[in-house]
């Protein structure tokens, strides 16, 4: 329905408009009878409703209406399937219609810096290119029925130590090629109605008054239409806010920052204008929910339940196996732990969901009347050796063909709120682990996490089987995975590291609460573990299947590609075991150019295909010149060095089995400004004073190689070379090679012909 919403705000009172910058209450945003604005609900997000209708609170502390919880976004994205993520969106979006809830808060893209954020469990991945796909694709399932979501937490919020107040500092370099993309990935391909800013401070401005981001970046950059939103209370100064692009702060302050908002109007400290732009955002999401209202929509929880156990089964990872997976039925088979009886499928905190119903993996058994016994063994909720149940999941170990064992972290150990302290498993567990281990070989290890953890176990098992925290499926669907039901076809959306220690942020993270320096900078996850070749324990888009792919045939439709150009490859996967399966095709790049501070690779594309056993597909991957790009702060831009690159195509970031290289020839160039600091190699490597350089230099580098060769020969040779590559212009004077008149001469006339290339390039 068309309305004009300027008029509507027209007849407005400045206290009404101000008003409409908050919420009612925690879910609701305000509504104005007499203009026929009506109210809207939101609600958490992001892996299932958590509708609140009595008493509220954003940390998942009171009764929610019943819903479906579905796997955490630590599973989802381990799916590496965007199309499974847009229908679990779409799920989500219909039963938003039927609860009558508007915007739905999610999805949470934070990058995974540490293994130890506590709310890791929601975030995608380390990996921004993996992130921003399958968050635009979450977006698009749940807005096509009409409901909004709410991209968060907007910006660099990697952390739960004092993640309400401190200060994320990183360079632009970081900021523009780890923990943007996702966003404005999001926001280009799918226009989330929301965008939630974050708690904390970039660079000392707190994310909701930060016009840097929310205004220049977020909508002048990547075009964003919708309203931003604040994380529950991360307001500082609400005219600041205002005036930044924060359009709406939730839950409120009970009038105090709206009263703030008019009075510097009426001081003439802020423009009403921003004040009616703020309100015009925020009618515009309320009203593109009314005008997509659908009543007769029916939240059915049990055929959700049935597509919540259909996603988990996509997502799990089998991470090792050697060759017990899938379980031969007619096998004497012990479950040992907890997590059998009681999984856990999810965090703690705001994503909390109230589940309309969890089957456990033992109940899965039980049901399908599986050769299966069961031995506690150790508690699901806490870290507490019980000897007795040991010694009896001991020796019920040593009777039985196969134990499985389902580890994990307890609640109280990962959660919303505060970050791991240690990577570790409960020590109950490990050990109990060691002890099965050294009497029965054939030990699987189910895991029941949301983060990473240690695994000193992990090569002594038989198999380990990644269920993350799967959601009320995720009983069910590991029953199929461990039977052989699915073929597992998840791959790792993170790093599992061998130690806390070896993980990139270990010495900043989490700093010391006011501020949280990320150092690391670019080198994130598999950035880092690969370009520092640090072993790992499961690397980046691991994850293994009962059958084989093999892989073939890479073209490049060139070998070389000017910018502005596409550049297609092509690969065969074929299915060379005897299960159908689904593959993981990752598509990873390399700048082999020497450039400084490069990640040895860097994921570009990926996709998941099916294949039935014995067949072949092709694979297709487009590449363009942003895919070659790095950020270069020098032009606030990204920038793609012309050079050799590879592109690498794998099972896995440390599991590449095709590589092919090509050149790239871009137009573009660095400014250089040429002054008594630049040295002779640099002018001698760049094309556009290469020439001059050699006339300048071209004898003092003949002379060299005459000394050279009348002393001690080669290493004389290189080291004049190089001391001459090395000297700045300043120093020739020094050294003889010219006079100081000549040297302003020269720093001149460089920089004439550097400038008039830069104008031809233009
Ligand atoms: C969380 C958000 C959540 C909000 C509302 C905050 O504490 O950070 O992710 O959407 O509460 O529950």
């Amino acid at each position: 329905m068309k309305r004009d919403l300027k008029k509507i705000i027209s007849e407005m009172t400045l206290e009404e408009k101000a008003g409409l910058c908050s919420g009612k209450d925690f879910w609701n945003t305000k509504e104005i009878e007499r203009l026929g604005v009506p109210s809207l609900m939101m609600s958490d997000g992001p892996h299932g409703l958590r509708k609140q209708e009595s008493e509220a609170d954003h940390l998942g502390l009171n009764e929610s209406v019943e819903a479906v919880c579905f796997p955490a976004g630590c599973a989802t994205a381990s799916s590496f399937d965007v199309e499974l993520m847009a229908k679990m969106g779409e799920t989500l979006g219909k039963e938003c219609q039927a609860e009558n809830i508007g915007i739905l808060l999610g999805p949470a893209v934070n990058i995974k810096r540490s293994p130890l954020c506590g709310r890791n469990f929601e975030y995608l991945s380390e990996d921004p290119y993996l992130t921003g796909k399958m968050a635009a694709a979450y977006i698009r399932g749940v807005q096509k029925c009409g409901v909004g979501t709410s991209i968060k937490h907007f910006a660099a919020n990697s952390q739960e130590y004092r993640r309400m107040s401190s200060s994320s500092e990183l360079s632009e370099r970081t900021l523009r090629e780890i923990y943007l993309p996702a966003f404005e990935e999001a926001v280009k391909e799918a226009q989330p109605k929301t965008v939630m800013c974050s708690y904390n401070k970039i660079n000392g401005v707190f994310a909701a008054e930060n016009k840097k981001l929310l205004t220049e970046i977020l909508r002048e950059e990547w075009g964003f239409e919708g309203a931003v939103v604040t994380d529950w209370g991360a307001v500082n100064d609400r005219v600041k806010g205002i005036k930044a692009g924060l359009d709406l702060e939730m839950p409120g302050s009970d009038g105090y920052h709206d009263r703030k908002i008019v009075r510097a109007v009426k001081e003439g400290i802020l423009d009403e204008k921003l004040v009616d732009q703020a309100v015009e955002r925020n009618l515009k999401v309320v009203f593109d929910y009314i005008d997509h209202r659908n009543p007769d929509a029916v939240f059915d929880r049990g055929r959700d339940h049935k597509k919540a156990v259909d996603i988990e089964s996509e997502c799990a990872v089998l991470l090792e196996n050697n060759g017990i997976l899938p379980i031969c039925v007619d096998k004497k088979i012990l479950y040992v732990g907890e997590f059998a009886e009681r999984p856990r499928y999810q965090g703690g905190g705001s994503s909390h969901i109230h589940s309309s119903c969890v089957a456990s993996a033992l109940e899965m058994a039980k049901k399908k009347q599986r050769n299966v016994s069961y031995v506690k063994g150790f508690s699901a909720y806490r870290d507490e050796k019980e000897l007795y149940e040991m010694k009896k999941a001991i020796e019920a170990a040593k009777q039985a063909d196969v134990v499985v064992v389902f580890a994990g972290l307890p609640d109280i150990m990962e959660s919303e709120g505060y970050d791991r302290t240690t990577m570790s498993m409960p020590e109950c567990q490990n050990e109990l682990i060691e002890e099965i281990l050294k009497v029965q070989p054939n030990t699987v290890v189910v895991l029941h996490n949301g983060s990473p953890v240690e695994t000193p176990w992990a090569e002594k098992t038989a198999a380990v089987l990644e269920m993350y925290l799967g959601g009320q499926g995720v009983g069910e669907a590991c029953d199929r995975i461990l039977y052989g039901e699915v073929n597992p076809s998840g791959r790792l959306a993170e790093t599992f590291p061998l130690r806390l220690e070896d993980s990139p942020c270990y010495l900043y993270y989490p700093g010391d609460g006011k501020k949280a320096v990320y150092g690391e900078e670019i080198f994130v996850g598999y950035r880092y573990y690969d370009t520092k070749k640090i072993p790992v324990r499961w690397a980046f888009g691991h994850g293994k299947s009962y059958t084989t792919f093999e892989y073939s045939n890479l073209k490049l439709d060139r070998r070389k590609m000017q910018d502005g150009e596409r550049m297609i490859v092509t690969a065969d996967i074929t299915n060379i075991g005897e299960r159908d399966g689904k593959e993981v095709v990752q598509l990873y790049i390399s700048d082999k150019n020497k450039t400084p501070l490069r990640p040895e690779k860097e994921l570009k594309g990926f996709q998941k295909i099916q294949l039935k056993a014995g067949e072949t597909k092709t694979v297709s991957f487009e590449i363009v010149e942003k895919d070659l790009s790095y950020y270069e702060e020098m032009i606030h831009d990204w920038y793609a060095p012309s050079g050799i690159y590879q592109i690498r195509i794998g099972h896995a970031s440390d599991e590449i089995l095709l590589e092919e290289e090509f050149e790239f020839v871009g137009k573009q160039m660095l400014p250089m400004r040429v002054d008594g600091t630049t040295t002779v190699g640099d002018l001698l490597k760049d094309p556009r004073t290469a020439e001059a350089a050699y006339k300048l230099f071209g004898n003092v580098m003949a002379q060299n190689e005459e000394t050279a060769e009348n002393s001690e020969g080669e290493a004389d040779a290189e080291m004049l070379k190089a001391i001459l590559e090395g000297a700045p212009l300043k120093s020739l004077v020094s050294l003889g090679a010219m006079t100081g008149e000549e040297q302003e001469q020269v720093i001149a006339m460089l920089n004439r012909a550097m400038g008039s290339e830069q104008r031809e390039e233009k």
